[in-house]
């Protein structure tokens, strides 16, 4: 749920067959998503990535980068739509992800400091705080 949250999509083709099944059924039971387990448990999460699920996210061992779709690719929200924009469906390639919070992605990183360099940022303590450069 906090993936979809934050506006990235899931494409419903990787997902096998009883996880789709256990998915359209806990829906039916609350369209909201809120009591679904698998919607609400991290580990599925990770299992979602490692299955090449989330669209745009990359998974390389137990880390995971981002792909050109992860900003160009929507689904057509056919299995769920989440109120911020992300959803679950059959993938629609080329179409701008609008609903992408890339800041609150970032910041949901175990690590986000080290996203610095990619964002062209450094960090440097200055009288005891820190404080952040663009050069
Ligand atoms: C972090 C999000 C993000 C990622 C990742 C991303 N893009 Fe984009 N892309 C954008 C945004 C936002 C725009 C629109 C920029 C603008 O209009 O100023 C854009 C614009 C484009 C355009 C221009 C489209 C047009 O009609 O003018 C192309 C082509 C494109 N991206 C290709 C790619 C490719 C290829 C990759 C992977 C190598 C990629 N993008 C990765 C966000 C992203």
């Amino acid at each position: 749920m906090q993936a979809l949250q934050l506006g990235l999509q899931i494409d419903s083709d990787a997902l096998s067959a009883s996880i789709r099944k256990e998915l359209a059924e806990q829906l039916q039971a609350d369209p909201s998503g809120r009591s679904s387990q698998l919607l609400n448990d991290p580990a599925v999460t990770m299992k979602l990535i490692q299955a090449g699920a989330v669209i745009g996210m990359a998974p390389k061992g137990d880390k995971a980068g981002v792909s050109c779709a992860l900003c160009h690719t929507m689904t057509d929200a056919s299995v769920f739509k989440s109120s911020n924009g992300g959803s679950i469906g059959h993938r629609l390639d080329g179409l701008a992800n609008h609903s992408l919070n890339i800041g609150a992605i970032f910041a949901t990183a175990a690590n986000s400091r080290a996203l610095y360099p990619i964002l062209q940022l450094s960090l440097r303590a200055n009288k005891g705080k820190y404080q952040v450069d663009v050069p």
